[in-house]
Formats: C-alpha cells, structure tokens, sequence
C-alpha cells in the first residue's frame, strides 16, 4: 500500500489516476453530478490524496486547501466497493491530516453525507465548528443535505504513528 499526492499537472500517469480516482467517486457518490465531480479533480486548486496497491487506485479524497485561512475543504472522499471497510478509508485520512499539518493547514471542513457522518465521527471530525464563520463561509461550497463537520488538525501529533 502506497500513498500518492496527485494534482492536475499535465503528466500522463497522474491524470491517468486522477480518472480513476473521479470514477471510484462518482460510483460511491451516486447523488453527486458526474461533470461536478470531474471539474474538482481536475480543477487546478484542488489536490487529491490516492491510496495505491500495485499501481492501482483504490480510493482517496480530494480536497481544496485554503491557504491563508489555514484549512481545507475535503470535497470528496471514498474507498472503490470491493475495499471499503478494512480501514484503507481511515490510513488515507491520517496520510492527509499528516500532509495537510505539513503545509500549515489547521482545520479540515466537509459536509458530510449523512451515512458517512460515523466515519468522519471515527476520524475526529465533529459537527461543532470552532473555525469562525467568517474564515469559511463564502469559500467553501454550501452543500444540501450534508452536516457540516470539522476536524481540528493538532500541529505536534504524529498522525502516522
Ligand atoms: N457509517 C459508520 N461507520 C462507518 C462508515 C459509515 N458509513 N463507513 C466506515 N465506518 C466505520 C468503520 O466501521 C470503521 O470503524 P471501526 O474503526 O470501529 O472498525 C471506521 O469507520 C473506519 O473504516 P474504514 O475501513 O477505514 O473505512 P473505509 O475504508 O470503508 O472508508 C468511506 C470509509 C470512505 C466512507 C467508504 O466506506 C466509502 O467510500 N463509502 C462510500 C462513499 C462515502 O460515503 N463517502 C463519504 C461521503 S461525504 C464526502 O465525500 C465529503
């Protein structure tokens, strides 16, 4: 098992795993517009983190960092049907928040499905946002349907160990 940053950069084996990746997560986000989905991906200001086995892309979640406020939107995050459940969902998180604490980030915002909000409960992410308003809203986009979760990024845990 591997862990790879991916951004749109022009190169073909990266765009190669970001299709895939877009395809495991318009498979497990079925209420989600297909061409909503492929503008994130490969949408420049956005960046994904793919959990890899062989070469294979078997999930992982695309984000968009905010820099100056200090967090990032996790837009969409999934593990392909055949691999959910045997915690592939919960190493690809602790590779972000250890990316992500990396690069200055703070906080992690999503909304979050309602079958998916015991997951992100699992991960440390909460429904009670301590990032003032000000900071988030207008940037990240509302979203019907999901709860707003939050997870505080702690600048000295090693959350790979
Ligand atoms: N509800 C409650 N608990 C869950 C759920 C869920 N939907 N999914 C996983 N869990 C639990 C697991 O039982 C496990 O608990 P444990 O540690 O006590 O055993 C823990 O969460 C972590 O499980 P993992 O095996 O690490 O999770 P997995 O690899 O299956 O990845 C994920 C979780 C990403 C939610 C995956 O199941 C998936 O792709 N689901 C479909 C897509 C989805 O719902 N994505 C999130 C939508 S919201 C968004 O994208 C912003």
């Amino acid at each position: 098992i591997r862990f790879e940053v991916l951004t749109n950069d022009g190169d073909m084996r990266r765009l190669e795993q970001l299709c895939t990746l877009k395809n495991i997560f318009a498979a497990q986000l079925p209420k989600m517009p297909r061409d909503y989905i492929s503008r994130l991906v490969f949408d420049r200001r956005h960046v994904s983190l793919a959990i890899l086995r062989d070469d294979a892309v078997l999930g992982g979640i695309c984000y968009r960092p905010f820099r100056a406020q200090r967090f990032a939107e996790i837009a969409f995050c999934a593990i392909t049907a055949s691999e959910q459940v045997r915690g592939f969902g919960t190493r690809v998180m602790n590779h972000l928040k250890e990316h992500a604490k990396r690069s200055g980030i703070l906080y992690f915002l999503t909304y979050a499905d309602n079958y998916a909000i015991g997951y992100f409960k699992k991960q440390g992410f909460s429904a009670n946002v301590g990032l003032p308003r000000e900071k988030w809203f207008g940037f990240i986009k509302d979203y019907d349907g999901g709860t707003l979760m939050e997870c505080y990024i702690h600048p000295t845990i090693d959350f790979l160990n």
